[in-house]
């Protein structure tokens, strides 16, 4: 019986040597040793079988199935190495013949479309001679408010829902205030208008004056706060470029001219382009600037309102008061400023319907970009 078995194992041993050198591929290996080896395998059920032996034909047996089990082991793995050594030579050689392919690289992010549109609408300004500078979003009152000309209470501050910090503090609603600071920054360095604190009365500021400014030419992104309800073109959080002009004799034919040459650029040469009258505390005459809807080509859907019409922002010529809070003189200088929305533009050149679309970050959204 031990006899037997002894030979019966060694069978076994040859025929899994064999099976292990014609195995093709890791997981036909895989399939070999299982049968032999594993739980339910051939060598594995002649050691249960031992235990049915008389006990002195034991230790013959036995130690015949404990060398075929480590033979074959020993034949497997000799067996995986040379499979492996095979497989990346394989690999090798393919890439070889396949070097035309795309690479596959890791995936690397990329700044927001927001950042993106927001880069490139600097640029085209930065192109006409502007700076940009930048503005606190967490503002004075006065400088939000009073230094551009709101009186006290006027309903023109209703339309810009607030948020406060403290009876003085807020959050900007508008990157208007920015004005102010980037007039008083080109006062020259010994001026005391430079060293004002900002809650300051803006309406005497021209006479701390001691200096002629330098002409501004500021362009100021940023971000602003309105407490308002979101809907397809509206954020309580969301981005303005602001642009300020102040030299001598400038007109709104600069201001209409500058206005068209930067939304033709960044929209394209046959953007449609519309000044309304408007009203601003901080510039006399304004203007709204809108242009020709393109998600409906202008017959009119929801997010132009049924209009056709896209408002991108509002403008007009500084207001007198608006310049004495700069410290600039509005007998002798002039100028022009404009505001616009970031989010709005970015809507309007991408076709992008619901403004939310640029804060959900979605992923099937930004790769597109
Ligand atoms: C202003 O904020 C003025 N400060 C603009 C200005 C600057 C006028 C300089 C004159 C001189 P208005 O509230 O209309 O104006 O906003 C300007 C633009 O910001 C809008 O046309 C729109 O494009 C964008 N905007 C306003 N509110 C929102 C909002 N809640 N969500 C997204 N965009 C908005």
């Amino acid at each position: 019986m031990a006899g037997h078995l002894a030979e019966e194992i060694a069978n076994l041993r040859e025929e899994a040597e064999a099976a292990i050198g014609d195995a093709g591929s890791p997981g036909e290996l895989e399939q070999v040793r299982v049968s032999y080896l594993g739980r339910e395998g051939k060598l594995t059920s002649a050691f249960r079988a031992l235990g049915r032996l008389p006990q002195d034909e034991r230790p013959a047996a036995g130690a015949a199935a404990n060398e075929a089990r480590a033979r074959i082991a020993a034949a497997l793995a000799r067996r995986r190495e040379e499979l492996e050594a095979a497989g990346a030579a394989a690999e090798a050689a393919g890439q070889q013949l396949d070097a035309t392919l795309p690479g596959r690289g890791p995936e690397i992010g990329h700044p927001h479309p927001l950042m993106t549109t927001l880069e490139r609408l600097l640029d085209i300004f930065v192109g006409m001679g502007y700076e940009v500078t930048g503005g606190p979003e967490i503002e004075w009152y006065t400088l939000n408010w009073t230094a551009l000309n709101y009186p006290p209470d006027h309903p023109a501050m209703d339309e810009q829902d607030s948020f406060y910090v403290s009876d003085q503090i807020m959050l900007r609603t508008h990157t208007s205030p920015a004005q102010i600071r980037a007039m008083r920054a080109r006062h020259h360095d010994s001026c005391p208008v430079r060293g004002l604190d900002w809650r300051f009365p803006p309406s005497e500021v021209l006479a701390q004056c001691r200096c002629t400014p330098a002409p501004t030419r500021v362009v100021v992104p940023g971000r602003t706060y309105r407490r308002e309800a979101v809907t397809l073109t509206h954020h309580d959080i969301f981005h303005q470029i602001e642009g300020l002009l102040v030299d001598d004799g400038i007109t709104l034919a600069d201001l209409k001219g500058t206005l068209a040459i930067f939304l033709r650029e960044y929209l394209g040469p046959q953007t449609r382009i519309r000044f309304r009258p408007d009203f601003f505390p901080f510039t006399e005459p304004s203007a709204d600037f809108s242009v020709d809807c393109e998600l409906c080509a202008g017959r009119g859907c929801r997010f132009c309102k049924e209009s056709g019409w896209v408002e991108i922002g509002g403008s007009g010529l500084v207001h007198p008061n608006v310049l004495i809070a700069g410290g600039y003189d509005p007998d002798r200088v002039s100028g022009f400023a404009f505001g616009f929305g970031v989010e709005r533009i970015a809507q309007r050149r991408y076709g992008i319907e619901h403004i939310r679309t640029l804060y959900e970050n979605d992923m099937r959204f930004l790769r597109q970009f």
